[in-house]
């Protein structure tokens, strides 16, 4: 135990008056601005209606619930007293100025893999924005996981320091796709399944997780999609929130590219697009593409007729008119929803997330949306579930849709910011 203490404790670094806003050259905090995009600082730093970077932004999870900090430069109730060691410490190694283990909800074990010249840009961002003086709520973390030191055990166990190793193999934009992806971008921060003492799982990486009650899908070749995620799909989902074959971001996707990867080049975007377009072996697939697109179409047009089928009437009054597409290939502003992994995943969550909440201004593609049908009953919404499960696609059906969707609508009623 006493080892274990010793290991656990880190020196506090002493504070520094605030430095002057001066004292960062243009170009470094302009270099920092996008690298917090790519790194969604201000998605998870910033509550619903507070200040940027103000912090107090709820993060659930199966532990219980977590506050991030105020990162803004503010002396007292943020970062502002700050060295540039302090924040690469914590950036790198999860440690707190005062010494503390950081919870690893701030995914510093991406962060770890950032370089020296990126931290450095990414706090002369941060200490040349507006100081606000606000201090997040307590945790609701239950004894003894509120114990930060207790943290030093699981940074043993699954934990490791260091900056990203280029792939001498690879070409220099992979490495830089793979260097966000894995660094800033955590991208398997929400895709990578966790083990109990929630850590990702380094033998699944990108499998799909369930995350906040979305799924995340798997980024590798177990993508349940029809059509495989190829560079230019990827790139176009990534860019915009809409791709043509597979539809638009939702849920917790939707952040990530309108608020964090909107501030990034589209050289970054291609790369993180090569990345994964060749973690998912597309190349290898897209042969098939056209014949999945195909069949895909092919289930279009049913429920526009008169099926006497009770669920295809349903289907017909409640989707259709902006779901069939009659051309031979599925257009963007209306996703063609056979090839939606909402319907091809193996749970209903995201389908049935979708029905219930619609699809606002914020997801998606600019200036599309779709209506919420929570005002359809639970019945309703699982026989949709189940009817598009069966014709649309070749899986299982899903099973215990109506209760799922149930308890979908009460976490949504309870999931209401504070
Ligand atoms: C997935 C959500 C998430 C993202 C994305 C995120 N953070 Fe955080 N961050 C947190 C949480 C939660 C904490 C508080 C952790 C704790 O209390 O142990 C935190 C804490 C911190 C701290 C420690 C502050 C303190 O007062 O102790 C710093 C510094 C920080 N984040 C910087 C950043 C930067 C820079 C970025 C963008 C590159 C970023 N964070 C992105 C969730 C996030
Ligand atoms: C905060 C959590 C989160 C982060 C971080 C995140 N994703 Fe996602 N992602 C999701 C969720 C949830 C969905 C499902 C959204 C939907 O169905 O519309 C998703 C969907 C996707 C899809 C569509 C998959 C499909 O088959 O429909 C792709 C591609 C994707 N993400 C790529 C990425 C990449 C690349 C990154 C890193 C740059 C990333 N994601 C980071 C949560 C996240
Ligand atoms: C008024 C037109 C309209 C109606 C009616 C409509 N949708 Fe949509 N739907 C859209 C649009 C537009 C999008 C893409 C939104 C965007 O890009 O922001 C979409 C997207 C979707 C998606 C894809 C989500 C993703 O993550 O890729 C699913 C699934 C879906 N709709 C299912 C349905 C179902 C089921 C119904 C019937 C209950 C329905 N829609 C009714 C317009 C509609």
């Amino acid at each position: 135990m006493i080892g274990f203490l010793a290991l656990a404790w880190r020196p506090a670094i002493l504070p520094i008056d605030p430095p002057a806003k001066t004292s960062f050259p243009a170009e470094l905090i302009a270099s920092g601005q996008i690298l917090a995009g790519a790194g969604y600082c201000e998605v998870c730093h910033t509550r619903q209606g507070g200040e940027k970077l103000a912090g107090g932004y709820a993060l659930r999870s199966d532990f219980g619930t977590i506050y991030s900090t105020n990162i803004t430069p503010e002396p007292e109730t943020g970062i502002g007293r700050w060295s540039l060691e302090a924040f690469t410490r914590a950036m790198h190694e999860g440690v707190a100025r005062d010494g503390s283990h950081l919870f690893p909800a701030f995914p510093y074990d991406h962060y770890t893999k950032i370089s020296d010249e990126d931290v450095e840009a990414l706090y002369a961002y941060l200490m040349t924005r507006p100081p606000v003086k606000a201090t997040a709520p307590v945790n609701t973390l239950p004894f003894p996981l509120n114990i930060r030191t207790l943290q030093e055990g699981w940074k043993l166990l699954f934990f490791r320091s260091g900056r990203y190793r280029p792939d001498a193999a690879k070409s220099a934009e992979w490495n830089r796709g793979a260097y966000l992806a894995e660094g800033l971008s955590h991208c398997g921060g929400c895709h990578t399944p966790r083990n109990l003492l929630g850590a990702e799982k380094a033998d699944h990486a990108y499998g799909g997780a369930v995350i906040e009650d979305w799924v995340a899908p798997a980024l590798t070749d177990e993508n349940p999609s029809p059509a495989p995620w190829t560079q230019g799909e990827l790139f176009s989902y990534l860019r915009s929130g809409v791709s043509p074959l597979h539809g638009v971001s939702a849920g917790s996707m939707s952040p990530v590219i309108h608020t964090g990867l909107a501030a990034v080049p589209d050289a970054d975007i291609r790369a993180e697009a090569i990345y994964f377009a060749e973690l998912d072996h597309a190349e290898a697939r897209t042969a098939a593409t056209d014949a999945a697109i195909k069949k895909a179409l092919a289930t279009s047009a049913l429920g526009t007729g008169q099926e006497y089928d009770p669920d295809a009437r349903l289907y017909a009054a409640a989707c259709v008119a902006c779901h069939y597409n009659a051309g031979p290939n599925p257009l963007p502003a209306r996703p063609e929803l056979a090839l939606n992994s909402a319907l091809t995943l193996s749970e209903p969550t995201n389908f049935i997330h979708v029905v219930l909440e619609g699809i606002g201004t914020r997801d998606g593609g600019p200036g599309l949306v779709m209506p919420s049908y929570a005002a359809l009953g639970d019945a309703d919404i699982a026989r949709l579930a189940a009817y598009l499960r069966r014709t649309r696609t070749d899986r299982s059906p899903w099973t215990d849709v109506e209760t799922k969707v149930a308890a979908l609508r009460r976490q949504a009623a309870s999931a209401k910011p504070e």
